[in-house]
């Protein structure tokens, strides 16, 4: 069995109460973390290598540096629940079933940065899920772990829900603050970047819940020993959500390096393909990075097996690899169509476009409008040009990584999948029906590129 962290105790009866939870060793490295010096936590959290599990992986002791100490203003730390990727959905899970352990997170990480008030920003639609992240912080109120002079050692803190407007954009962290602050969740301009000017203009770390939750561990194991987790950068374990053609979808917790291959197949894990059919492609990192197929999910373009971690997953670059993020696996057997699959992403990302910026107001409207009619076998030839065409004018021209996060997978699915695209237009009578994927698989697995 692998080795499990976050999940250790999660399946144990009443943990999302105090009792449970403190039975189990929760809120140890609270009463350790108190003891300590808060930049020896900061210390802590970079030695042990973690990164940002929000999706772009950027290390979190690093982010903790950069925050204005100097400034006078208050400093806010605000997790970000707002989870609204298609295919992610490991911290609404990981919130649900173990309340406890992200307030704990929450609790050690602000006496680290030094702030006195901290925010959970969840996704509006989990009022469910907010409801029970409130009872456990009035636990931890109740026990002294929350309010004025936390287990007397003066630190004082006070820990809010704020359940968001259920708008994807307002995940991005700087559209997140705007959120919180009462106003249209539009991103912001980066820099000045949120540890110098974020919640009402303090200095401000966004974390993912998944980050925070692990820093409890860090500080109980220590961060070198935490670092010994994993592979190379990318150290300790993951939460994945696995969607999809799958006999075992859910979230699972892994540790990083483990081969992709295994995770797919074990019966630990996603068990496998349904019906024992054959896998055609995954999107490794949730709806916003590269589509890869099934020869390249499993093994790099060097032939070498490719790994659940953010080296192996991005290595050959976008050409041969894709990226980890926030790691929704989805996965798609030899029926799915790749092209109705990415026209219903580019419906997800013209609609929660925030509009401000033209390449990704009007780019996501006209990749949806093209790959409409190229499902509906109204495309022409010319349309799978104009899509890369598309998709390259967004890219690296947004105010916020929203408009990648829309052309990465049109770029990758006509990079690895053109073939089916080109059989769309060549067929359209034999597209006609929704379900033409699950009518003509294998057609569509290895589609004549012209007839
Ligand atoms: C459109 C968009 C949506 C995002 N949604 C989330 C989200 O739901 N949760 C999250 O943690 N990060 C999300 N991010 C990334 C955040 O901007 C930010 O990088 C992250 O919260 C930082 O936390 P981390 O360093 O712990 O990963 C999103 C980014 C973009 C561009
Ligand atoms: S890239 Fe899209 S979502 Fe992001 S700021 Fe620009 S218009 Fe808004």
């Amino acid at each position: 069995m692998a080795r499990k962290i976050l999940t250790q105790h999660i399946e144990v009866p009443g943990i999302e109460t105090i009792e449970v939870f403190r039975q189990h060793g929760g809120y140890s490295s609270l009463e350790k973390a108190l003891r300590m010096n808060p930049d020896d936590v900061v210390e802590e959290v970079k030695k042990s290598g973690l990164r940002g599990r929000g999706g772009a992986g950027f290390p979190t002791g690093m982010k903790w540096s950069f925050i204005d100490k100097k400034s006078g203003n208050p400093r806010y730390l605000v997790c970000n629940a707002d989870e609204s990727e298609p295919g992610t959905f490991k911290d609404r899970w990981y919130m649900q079933k173990n309340p406890h352990g992200l307030v704990e997170g929450m609790i050690v990480s602000s006496f680290a940065l030094g702030a006195n008030t901290a925010y959970i920003y969840i996704r509006g639609e989990l009022i469910f899920v907010a409801k029970i992240l409130e009872k456990a912080i009035a636990e931890a109120y109740a026990a002294g772990f929350l309010g004025k002079n936390i287990l007397g050692t003066g630190f004082d803190l006070d820990l809010y829900v704020q359940p968001g407007g259920g708008a994807y954009i307002c995940g991005e962290e700087t559209a997140l603050i705007e959120s919180l602050e009462g106003k249209r969740g539009n991103p912001r301009l980066k820099p000045p970047f949120p540890a110098i000017a974020g919640l009402y203009g303090c200095p401000t770390v966004v974390n993912n819940v998944e980050t925070i939750s692990a820093v409890p561990h860090i500080v109980n194991m220590g961060g070198d020993e935490y670092a010994k987790i994993g592979i190379g950068r990318s150290t300790g374990t993951k939460l994945i959500s696995a969607s999809g053609h799958i006999n075992k979808p859910g979230v699972y917790e892994i540790e990083l390096g483990l081969p992709v291959e295994e995770f797919l197949y074990s019966d630990e894990y996603c068990g496998g393909i349904w019906k024992g059919r054959q896998l055609k492609a995954v999107v490794a990192g949730g709806s916003s990075v590269p589509i890869l197929p099934a020869h390249l999910i499993t093994t790099t373009a060097k032939g070498e097996p490719r790994l659940m971690s953010y080296e192996s997953l991005s290595d050959g670059g976008f050409a041969t690899g894709t990226m980890l993020g926030s790691g929704g696996f989805i996965v798609y057997d030899e029926t799915a169509c790749i092209v109705r699959n990415l026209w219903n992403f580019t419906r997800f990302y013209h609609h929660e476009s925030c509009g401000q910026c033209s390449p990704c107001r009007e780019g996501t409207g006209w990749m949806e409008k093209v790959l409409h009619r190229i499902e509906h076998g109204h495309g022409k030839m010319s349309d799978i040009d104009l899509l890369v065409d598309v998709a390259k004018k967004i890219e690296g021209n947004t105010i916020c990584p929203l408009g990648d996060a829309a052309a990465w997978p049109v770029g990758s699915a006509i990079r690895h999948f053109r073939a089916e695209f080109e059989y769309h237009v060549l067929h359209p009578d034999k597209i006609s029906d929704p379900k033409h994927g699950e009518k003509n698989p294998l057609m569509l697995v290895s589609a004549p590129v012209t007839q």
